[in-house]
This record gives structure tokens, sequence and C-alpha cells, in this order.
């Protein structure tokens, strides 16, 4: 039998799934099943359960192109057919200063009849960062000390106050929360512990994303101990299948939200669920639009919103050659210069169509990793000094190309005012007119403080 331990005598439920490995040609994972301990076998037998061997495999040979000529070939024939974002479909929040008002106005009404819901993409293993825990626990060197949940979690109050104040109506913006099987607990935990930041429970949505193996480039699912599979989470793509899987669209439609702002955890200065963004994509009849700032540096980090084949894509940094990266247009500016900073609007009907139709077209990307894992032969730990395989996932943009995008270029802001006391800047003349200050500086509920002159 191929590569698997003993198996033998651990009841039928066992020797079923062997045989499912096996037939898949993954019996491999059952290795040193003999080696184990019963908690150990009953943790592997678990995991084993939940996955799909065939589907694992199927996902394999689609990401390494059957038989094609692998990433590098791909990224090259990307390169080839990507154009430039059309000027027509993109908002400006510098050009289009004008129509800011009406486009605010619009998206605070959508959410003063509690249409619009934010959804926080957190499921990353936030390894980058080097923690141990969800990013969304950081405490991101505010003078405040709040974490990125807390201000987001503000800023959903603040705005809820300022969506009542204009329209004299009670409302609410659910906020549904992604994590995945390694940050579902400490997550909710975590919001537990501060009493969800003052929002109401009921509107604070947890749900869970996938979780894939990494694979050996020969396709073969890698162990991270002799019992443990090495599992990751399946790419913020995994929105997708997840928001079916947990009835997440169903519960959308319940409560008759019909816009969704969809978010990265890491970005300090979100504007969720930001109205003029919402009211943009609204005006312009979207079922789906991306936020943009202009890439400047060819090599900054981020995917470029732009067309492959006429339709609409990001490609990411990872995929992006260093040739096409550095192309300028006539103005002397990058002309993949839409850089993508992960806020996307999606409509609910939009989403339900992805869920419904368009998710199993989706493919996976495909990233080469050094992964450690155990030697099937010999049982030792193996810590890579090159790539050895690679991890699948699918992207949160990868359904730009079934809808009809619109771009919104957003604005940077810069320094540390509550949520509470403003959302984007309103309200603030109160606490500052015909004042002076000294930075470093926070305004938050108990008024100014100047950090430095109170020695902070
Ligand atoms: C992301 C964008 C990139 C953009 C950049 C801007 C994607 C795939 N890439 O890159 O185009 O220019 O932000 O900052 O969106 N996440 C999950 N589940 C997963 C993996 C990630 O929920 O399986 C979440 C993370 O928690 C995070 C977000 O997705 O909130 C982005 O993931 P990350 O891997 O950090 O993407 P970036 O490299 O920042």
């Amino acid at each position: 039998m191929e590569g698997s331990g003993d198996v033998a005598g651990e009841g039928p439920a066992v020797a079923v799934l062997e045989q499912r490995l096996v037939a898949g040609g993954q019996g491999h994972v059952l290795r040193f099943w003999a080696e184990l301990g019963g908690a150990a076998r009953r943790a592997l037998v678990a995991e084993l359960c939940d996955m799909d061997v065939a589907e694992i495999n199927r996902f394999f040979r689609r990401a390494r192109g059957e038989g094609g000529g692998g990433a590098a070939v791909a990224a090259a024939v990307l390169d080839e057919r990507m154009e430039p974002v059309p000027r027509d479909v993109l908002g400006s929040a510098s050009r289009d200063r004008g129509l800011l008002p009406r486009w605010e106005s619009r998206g605070l009404a959508e959410i003063a009849g509690s249409r619009v819901a934010a959804l926080l993409l957190a499921g990353g293993q936030g390894t980058r960062l080097g923690v141990p825990y969800p990013k969304g626990m950081c405490d991101v060197g505010l003078p405040s000390r709040k974490t990125l949940f807390h201000l987001q979690a503000q800023r959903l109050r603040r705005l809820q106050q300022l969506a009542e104040e204009q329209h004299g109506t009670p409302c609410h913006i659910p906020w549904y929360i992604m994590t995945s099987g390694r940050t579902m607990e400490s997550t909710k935990e975590f919001f537990l512990k501060h009493r969800y930041f003052g929002l109401k429970k009921e509107n604070v949505i947890f749900f869970q994303q996938g979780m894939l193996p990494a694979l050996g480039f020969d396709g073969k699912i890698l162990l991270e101990e002799k019992g443990k599979i090495a599992m990751a989470p399946d790419g913020n793509g995994g929105l997708y299948r997840a928001l079916g899987a947990h009835g997440i669209v169903d519960d959308m439609e319940r409560r008759g939200v019909q816009s969704v702002h969809v978010y990265c955890v890491d970005n300090i200065l979100v504007k969720v669920a930001d109205p003029r963004f919402i009211g943009f994509c609204l005006e312009k009849g979207a079922d789906c639009g991306a936020k943009v700032v202009e890439k400047t540096n060819p090599t900054e980090p981020v995917g470029v919103v732009c067309q492959v084949d006429g339709v609409y894509q990001v490609v990411e940094y990872s995929e992006i050659s260093l040739a096409t990266a550095q192309k300028r247009g006539p103005d002397g500016r990058l002309l993949f210069n839409a850089g993508n900073i992960a806020n996307h609007y999606f409509t609910t009907a939009f989403l339900k169509d992805v869920v419904n139709t368009y998710e199993p077209r989706l493919q996976h990307h495909v990233a080469e990793k050094k992964i450690p894992h155990v030697d099937i032969a010999t049982g030792q730990l193996i810590q890579p000094e090159k790539p050895n395989g690679i991890k699948m996932e699918k992207f949160v943009f990868d359904i730009f190309q079934f809808s009809n995008l619109k771009d919104a270029n957003d604005l940077p802001i810069q320094c540390e005012i509550s949520p509470l006391v403003s959302y984007g800047g309103e309200g603030l003349e109160k606490y500052v007119k015909d004042r002076e200050f000294h930075t470093p500086l926070i305004i938050d509920e108990d008024g100014i403080r100047e950090l430095v002159k109170n020695g902070m």
C-alpha cells in the first residue's frame, strides 16, 4: 500500500479514509500513523475527514496549467495582454472633488436605510507581521494604543451616528468578519473581551473561510508534523465559497443589505463602509468597485487594476513582471498605476451570482514557497532553503472579470483623530477653530491632547 502506516484495527471509518487517500495518491499522510498517540490520531482524522482529496488533486492540476508551462509562462503571457484602465470608469477624490458631497450624501442615505454592510477579510495568518495572533489585534503604535479592530469598530459607530443625525432614523451597519481556522477563536474572544467595542453583538457576524494543504511540486500533500498536515487558508478569495457555505449572502438579504464594502484588515486608515465610495458606485450603477491609489514606484508591492483581454482584473504584484511594472505612459507616470488598496464594493445581488455561479470557475493562484515539512522517508523535519512546494490561493478581486467594475481614487489622511470624533474630517471645527497646536496630537472624546506637552 502506497507509503501509508498501519491503520489496521482502527475501525471502518479510518479504513475508508485510508482507501480514499490512497486512491487519490495521498496515502503517505498516514505514513507515521503507528507512531501517533490517541489525541494526535483523532486530530489527524478530523482534519482529513474535512478534506476532499479528489478536489485538491483537481485544483493542483488546474493551478499547474494541466501540463502547461506553469506560473512563469502564465505571468509572461499575462504581461502581454494587460492594458491600463480607461479613464472614463475612474472617479477621483481629487479631480472630481465637486462631486464628493453628492456621492457622500447618497452613501449616507443608504447607510441610514441600513442597506450597507462592511465585510472584513481577516483570515490571513499575519506571518509577515511576525505576530502569533490575528493582525486586527495588533497595537499599531498609535498614542492611544488602539488596535486595528478597535479603530474600525469606532469608525462604524461614528458613521452610524452621522447617518442617523442626517436622516433622523436609527440604523446599523452589519459587520461581517471572515476569519480562518487559525484565527476564529482568538478573534471572537478578543471581541467578547472588548464588548464588541460598543457595537451591538448581533451586528457583528463571524464566519470562517476554508483551508487547503500545502503541496510539494509533485502534488503530494506536505506534513507539518508527523500527525499534522501543513494547512493554510485558501486565500482571501476563499471569501466566496465561505459566503455560500455559511449562508452569509442569505443573511445579508434577510437584513436588507444591498451594498457591501469589503476590505483588508491591515489598513490603519481604512474608511470602513465609506459613504463616498458607496455613493460613487451607486451613482455609476456598478455591481463591483475598487478603490485605487496611484502607484508611483514600480516595485511597490501592490496589485494593479487593469484590463486583461478587455476584462477587468487585478494583476497581483507577485504576478507582474518588472518590465511591465516599469512601463510609463506619455505623461511619465507608471502605465499601470491604479494601485489596488484592497477596498472593494459589491452589490449583494452580484455576490449572490458569484456564490451561485462564478465561484467554481475561479482558478487558484500558485505561490512557490519554502515549506517546512516532515520527510516521508526518514521522518526528519526539513527546513528548505529554496522553494520546495506550493500554496494555492484564490484572490478576492478575481471576480472583477464577471462585473462592470468602477474605480475610485482615494486620498490619504495623516493624524490620530479618534474615529468616534470624526469619521472623515467632519465636526472638527469646534475643536480647532482659532487655536494653535503642536504635534503629535490626539483628538478624542475627551478633547485635544498635545502629547509632547503632556509628556506622553
Ligand atoms: C493585498 C492585495 C494587493 C493590494 C494590497 C494593498 C490581495 C490578494 N492582494 O495584498 O493587491 O495591493 O493588499 O495593501 O487582496 N486574507 C484572508 N484570508 C487569506 C489570506 C488573506 O482573509 O487566506 C486577508 C488578510 O487577513 C488581509 C487581506 O486578506 O486582511 C490581504 O491579505 P495579504 O496576504 O496581506 O495581502 P497583501 O499582500 O497585503
